[in-house]
């Protein structure tokens, strides 16, 4: 029987360290469904300590995750811990993931500690963890970059006081598999017969994340922390879906399993990329969307032949469907739910809703719908709660020979509010006309990009932007088979990412930078 490998999902608190991948409070609850329902292990919800907003946003997320054990990080200080506990302990399967540096160079320059003050500090944190939960896990923040005979003196400590997860941070991203394999060996064999998990915590800095946690595995590790579609701090953390997808495929070497649903890691995924605005590259492994697509004729030939001759993996398997959903316009809501479902997402009844009524006006410009709609449907439209700026009608004339110009109305608090604005193209006079008609005359367009997301001149466009307002960035997304709609869409989207986070244009205090 293959070993259990625990899935520790931190897209929702190292993911979220991502520059740019600030995520509202609705985005992070919904994310956190989607994750209980993939199957992962355990859901890292935030640091509580961070911000009055961090932590209430960690409550909602403990209060909705049901099958999953949802956790919360905490320096070794009695402030964060308590902080920490409160935002999960009325949760299903609360953990508490207690953290402190242990490489000389963070000792020294970070916090101003002898090594002696670090394993008191260890002592006192995961003791006083301990007393609240026997859930508790202990990371050794630049695991990698400590002295080994230090770190298995601290992991010792750590053991000694209460945890049952001893995490290895590669926290820059600088160990190579054969490395950590040693380091891994060495604190099982100090952990001996005690009941300890060991974790492995993997960053991409020299694109071995993934290469390392399967190296930690192989030693003996059963978690691994990741995130899906390895986003994370600076290059990111080990993708979950590779991981994932590596202990599948090649069981017969790892001899270990997971308890993930594979068949939703495309859904999560594109839930992810379109909270985040972070989009996924063609080509990367298992979620790219070239990641199945056979290009030479003599590949094509061997597949179309014999699968496996290319594939040693079926894009079915990890959720890409290529079936064209045969629901038009009289077609009802139970049929798309099923769709949906089938696809990997698990929506409540207002956020369906959303979606149907989305669907519904789609059928009525596209007759044929197909998966891609469907995904770009769901990111769009279940965005929950009520919404300061909605974009009721566009109109805009532009073209070779006239300065473009565009007629705007919004709802601002329910108040509808009509503007004009004119540009250089369509999109900056319709940019001009919703900054006039929201009153946020410093909203500034950063980044822009737009992508047909079907094949066909009726396809819908998906537009990503990344705006400016008042120094804080905000991203945001939209999609039409207009783009200058799209486009419209995706910034009024950032407007309200806006004003929808919990200190609007305040960077949450990363944990690091605060210790
Ligand atoms: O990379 C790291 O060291 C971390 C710890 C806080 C676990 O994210
Ligand atoms: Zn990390």
């Amino acid at each position: 029987m293959p070993a259990n490998v625990h899935i520790f999902d931190t897209t929702l608190r190292d993911g979220e360290q991502s520059p740019g991948a600030t995520m509202t409070p609705d985005e992070k609850v919904r994310l956190a469904r989607q994750l209980d329902s993939l199957g992962v292990d355990i859901i890292e919800a935030g640091f509580p300590i961070a911000s009055p907003g961090e932590f209430e946003t960690v409550k909602r997320i403990a209060a909705a995750v049901k099958g999953a054990q949802v956790a919360a990080l905490c320096r070794t200080r009695a402030g964060d811990i308590d902080r920490a506990w409160d935002a999960i302990k009325d949760g299903a399967r609360p953990r508490l993931h207690v953290f402190i540096a242990t490489s000389d160079i963070h000792l020294e320059h970070k916090l101003g500690m002898t090594r002696a003050e670090v394993l008191d500090q260890i002592r006192f944190g995961v003791a006083r963890c301990k007393a609240l939960t026997d859930n508790v896990e202990f990371s050794a923040e630049d695991a990698t970059r400590s002295d080994p005979a230090f770190l298995l003196q601290a992991f010792d400590v750590a053991i000694e006081s209460g945890a049952r997860v001893l995490n290895v941070p590669d926290t820059v991203g600088y160990t190579m598999p054969e490395e950590y394999t040693a380091l891994v060996s060495a604190i099982k064999e100090l952990i001996g017969d005690r009941d300890v998990i060991i974790s492995a915590h993997c960053h991409d800095d020299l694109g071995l994340a993934v290469a390392n946690s399967l190296a930690a595995i192989k030693a003996g590790a059963r978690q691994v922390e990741c995130c899906v579609n390895g986003i994370g701090e600076r290059a990111g953390n080990a993708a979950l879906e590779e991981l994932v997808m590596a202990l599948r495929t090649r069981e017969d070497l790892l001899d270990c399993q997971t308890q993930v649903d594979t068949t939703k890691l495309v859904a999560t995924s594109r839930m992810v990329a379109d909270i985040t605005g972070m989009t996924v590259a063609p080509n990367k492994a298992i979620i790219g969307r070239n990641a199945f697509a056979h290009e030479s004729g003599i590949h094509q030939h061997g597949v179309l032949a014999q699968r496996e001759t290319y594939e040693i993996m079926s894009p079915e398997s990890v959720g890409f469907t290529n079936t064209r959903i045969s629901l038009g316009k009289l077609s009802g809501r139970h049929a798309l739910s099923d769709r949906l479902q089938q696809l990997g997402y698990s929506l409540d009844k207002d956020q369906l809703k959303g979606v149907f009524d989305a669907f519904k006006r789609l059928a009525d410009r596209k007759p044929d719908i197909l998966d891609e709609d469907l995904h770009a449907l769901v990111g769009a439209t279940t965005a929950d709660g009520a919404q300061r700026f909605e974009l009721t009608t566009i109109q805009t004339a532009s073209g070779s020979d006239i300065v473009a110009t565009s007629t705007v109305t919004l709802r601002v608090d329910g108040d509808p509010r009509t503007a004009d604005g004119s540009g250089d193209g369509p999109v900056d006079a319709a940019i001009a006309a919703i900054v006039a008609a929201s009153q946020l005359s410093s909203a500034r367009l950063v980044e822009y990009s737009l992508a047909a997301i079907t094949p066909g001149s009726d396809a819908q466009g998906r537009v990503h932007v990344l705006v400016d307002i008042d120094g804080a960035p905000a991203r945001g997304q939209g999609t039409h088979t207009d783009i200058v709609v799209a486009s419209a869409r995706a910034f009024v989207d950032a407007l309200n990412q806006h004003v929808g986070r919990p200190e609007a244009g305040e960077r949450i205090r990363r944990p690091g930078a605060a210790y």
